[in-house]
């Protein structure tokens, strides 16, 4: 559907802005392209429909050089949502969304009722909004327009530019699920730009990370969640994939690294001591090779703290385990079906490695959730 051969884009005052782009887009499919600021999407997405012309190399559009179509032509089959939303402010919200299918000379009632079949799709009642201005919305609220311009005459090929990042995340879910329902469904090509890595694995067939004007990788959200190319894409997808792919996450990722131990031979006054010092509840008890014997709890020590027994004598043996490569999610599972408040984490030779907490999880979560760094901090040891 779409064909970049050897594209370069070299701007008046020197700026190579996109350099021997080689990228072929199939009908149907939904490419995302990512990268930094700067690194030539908005460019390449103009020299689709003419906004801007390659300096060299060709671009086809449904097999047809751009540049041997008229461009007015051209951008009627195009739908293009722009990075700053583009209304027209002197146009109601309805004549915006109709503007393509006027030019198409779709007639009045069809016009109407195609807005009002749009409007709804992102929350905005028709009565209330359709002849409204621009400047009567929020800025959400014309972004949202902005997007139901490009799809108003259904066109085969949609360039969206950043088309959900004033969207709130509920509308922007809602966004990118009717975006992939209608691509799915109507086999729409759609080039993407998008800087939220959420976005692209979520939405994209194949996502094109960027860099420096050049396709740095291109792969299926899995293989680039899998095989990111070198540091830097697996910077851009590192902080990201905890939200969308916890399950390839492993143990070892995220357990607790040295948890607080105990010599199976120490008194109980000894083993409270070190829990008090350390902040935790529980102890694991390893012998001189750190293999795993079992767990003392803080409880089970309350109960018996005026004897003169040992750790050995208190401690559970045979606790519940699991491996370092086992993943988070199983982890997780076990803990939470047979209710355990932590789970080692033993290699094959019994040998500790670490430990599994609740507190395990909220990083898991808090990271997903602010990867920038509101995660909580593993800590030294706490069980
Ligand atoms: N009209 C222009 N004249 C000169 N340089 C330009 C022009 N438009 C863009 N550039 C430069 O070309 C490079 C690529 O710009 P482009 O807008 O394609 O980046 P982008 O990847 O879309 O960035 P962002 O994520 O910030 O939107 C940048 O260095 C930019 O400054
Ligand atoms: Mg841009």
């Amino acid at each position: 559907m779409v064909r970049f051969e050897n594209v370069s884009k070299v701007y008046a005052d020197g700026t190579k802005a996109v350099e021997s782009l080689n990228l072929q887009v199939e009908r149907g499919e939904l490419v995302c392209l990512i990268g930094p600021s700067g690194c030539g999407k908005t460019t390449t997405l103009k020299m689709v429909n003419r906004l801007c012309e390659p300096t060299s190399g060709t671009i086809q559009v449904g097999g047809q050089d751009v540049m041997q179509v008229d461009p007015v032509q051209l951008r009627r089959g195009i739908g293009y949502v722009i990075q700053q939303i583009g209304l027209f402010p002197h146009m109601t919200i309805a004549q915006n969304i109709e503007l393509v299918p006027k030019l198409l000379g779709w007639d009045t009632p069809k016009r109407a009722s195609r807005v009002d079949e749009l409007l709804p799709l992102v929350g905005l009642d028709p009565d209330t909004f359709r002849n409204r201005y621009p400047r009567e919305l929020s800025g959400g609220q014309q972004q949202r327009v902005g997007v139901l311009r490009a799809l108003a005459a259904e066109p085969n090929l949609i360039l969206m530019d950043e088309p959900f990042g004033a969207l709130d995340p509920i509308t922007r879910e809602a966004l990118q699920d009717e975006l992939k329902r209608l691509q799915g469904k109507l086999k729409k090509t759609i080039l993407f730009v998008t800087h939220d890595m959420d976005e692209a694995l979520r939405l994209a067939d194949r996502i094109v990370v960027m860099k420096e004007g050049k396709p740095h990788q291109i792969a299926t959200p899995d293989e680039l969640l899998r095989n990111p190319k070198d540091e830097f894409v697996a910077q851009f997808v590192g902080r990201d994939r905890l939200t969308d792919a916890p399950e390839l996450l492993t143990v070892s990722e995220v357990m607790i690294k040295r948890p607080v131990t105990v010599d199976p031979n120490h008194g109980l006054a000894e083993a409270i001591a070190t829990m008090r010092q350390r902040r935790v509840n529980a102890l694991l008890v390893t012998d001189v090779d750190d293999r795993l014997l079992g767990i003392v709890t803080a409880q089970e020590i309350e109960r018996n703290r005026r004897s003169l027994l040992t750790v050995s004598d208190l401690m559970r043996s045979n606790p519940p385990v699991i491996h370092p490569g086992a993943s988070v999610k199983e982890a997780f599972e076990r803990m939470f079906l047979d209710h355990l408040e932590f789970l080692p984490v033993v290699d094959h030779q019994g040998v500790l490695k670490g430990l599994m907490t609740h507190t395990s999880l909220v990083d898991v979560l808090s990271h997903a959730l602010w990867p920038d760094g509101g995660a909580v901090s593993s800590g030294g040891g706490a069980a």
